[in-house]
């Protein structure tokens, strides 16, 4: 029998992958519905491109994904209800430019949770509710974003509050990257308790994971479980990449050199060590998810330097320049 990736892994978690609605038909379809039982849509749920005006919210994008999924008894995350990144500039605006108040800023995330979660209510089974909100600067704790300058740290529980409340049966994450560095860590696992001792519905972290071919290593990704864990929180990991581009591989001065064998070698040693891990933690870990379907497209390609991903991913005048190679297809 021709078995995929999540029949292998039945036995342990759910095999997730990210997807615009470019990969709803073609060969992206067919690999989705063969390996992957877990959908994240890549963009299509964020503030931003789903509710783009106060008055307006714009479903289509999103729901053909779900539809998709759903037809194809996948099952959905949802990503996600609030992050720093692709929010839109009115949500921060009165209506004379200026910045809005604490409690227009707080209503206004109370509604646009409530009307997203409720939307897909009974569809989702876990969302990431706040994305990011920590500080990378060993100094800081959360991040100087919009949401932190104008509500303090109130907005990350009232997150959860209002997505509880909304749909008391998805399960609630928190999700970050680099949350297995130890700094990071420990400002994480402090948000994490806080949430935890208030009482606030959240279920679980999220490990985006967008890892390199040699770091984080086996012992700080183990570490890392093992602190989140003891709070009794499940754990997954939403967006699993290893690039391998290398460190001073910048794409003003390097052409894309190709998956070497050398190099591809290297990255199945990797995904092994990794999938190793994750299946001696499967108690904890909920779902592995892949950020992107195959190498045929990936964020983490770049073109004129920057990123490739987002709607520069569709501009066929700016074509790829070093190409990231991080997942498991070609
Ligand atoms: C990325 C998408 O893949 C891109 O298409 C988009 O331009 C920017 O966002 N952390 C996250 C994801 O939580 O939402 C990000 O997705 C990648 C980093």
């Amino acid at each position: 029998e021709n078995k995929g990736l999540k029949d292998y892994y039945k036995a342990y978690f759910p095999i997730g992958v990210a997807v615009n609605i470019r990969a709803l038909k073609g060969d992206e379809a067919k690999l989705i519905i063969h390996e992957f039982n877990s959908i994240t849509p890549e963009n299509d749920m964020k503030m931003g491109p789903i509710h783009p005006r106060e008055d307006f919210y714009n479903w289509r994008n999103a729901d053909s994904i779900v539809n998709f999924a759903i037809k194809h008894h996948i099952r959905i995350r949802g990503h996600n209800l609030l992050w720093h990144a692709q929010a839109p500039a009115w949500m921060f605006k009165d209506s004379t430019g200026g910045q809005v108040s604490k409690e227009v800023l707080l209503k206004r995330l109370k509604d646009h949770i409530t009307a997203v979660v409720t939307h897909f209510k009974g569809k989702i089974y876990a969302w990431d509710v706040v994305n990011e909100a920590i500080d990378d600067k060993p100094d800081n704790y959360l991040r100087n974003s919009l949401w932190y300058k104008i509500c303090g740290e109130e907005f990350i529980p009232k997150a959860f509050e209002y997505a509880h409340a909304a749909d008391p049966s998805a399960a609630l994450y928190y999700n970050d990257y680099n949350s297995e560095n130890e700094s990071k860590r420990e400002k994480i696992f402090k948000l994490l308790k806080s949430l935890v001792d208030a009482g606030i519905p959240i279920n679980g972290v999220g490990l985006q994971g967008h890892w390199k071919l040699d770091n984080p290593s086996p012992e700080l990704i183990r570490e890392a479980l093992d602190r989140y864990k003891s709070l009794g929180l499940k754990i997954q990991i939403t967006e699993l990449d290893i690039t391998v581009r290398g460190r001073n591989h910048n794409a003003q001065a390097n052409a894309d050199s190709g998956l070497t064998p050398a190099l591809a070698d290297r990255q199945a040693a990797r995904y092994k060590e990794l999938f190793e891990i994750f299946r001696a933690y499967k108690n904890v870990i909920t779902g592995v998810t892949f950020w992107n379907v195959s190498d045929r497209y990936s964020w983490l390609d770049s073109r004129n330097g920057g990123l490739a991903g987002g709607a520069a991913a569709s501009d066929q005048s700016n074509p790829v320049i070093i190409k990231a190679y991080p997942l498991l297809f070609d």
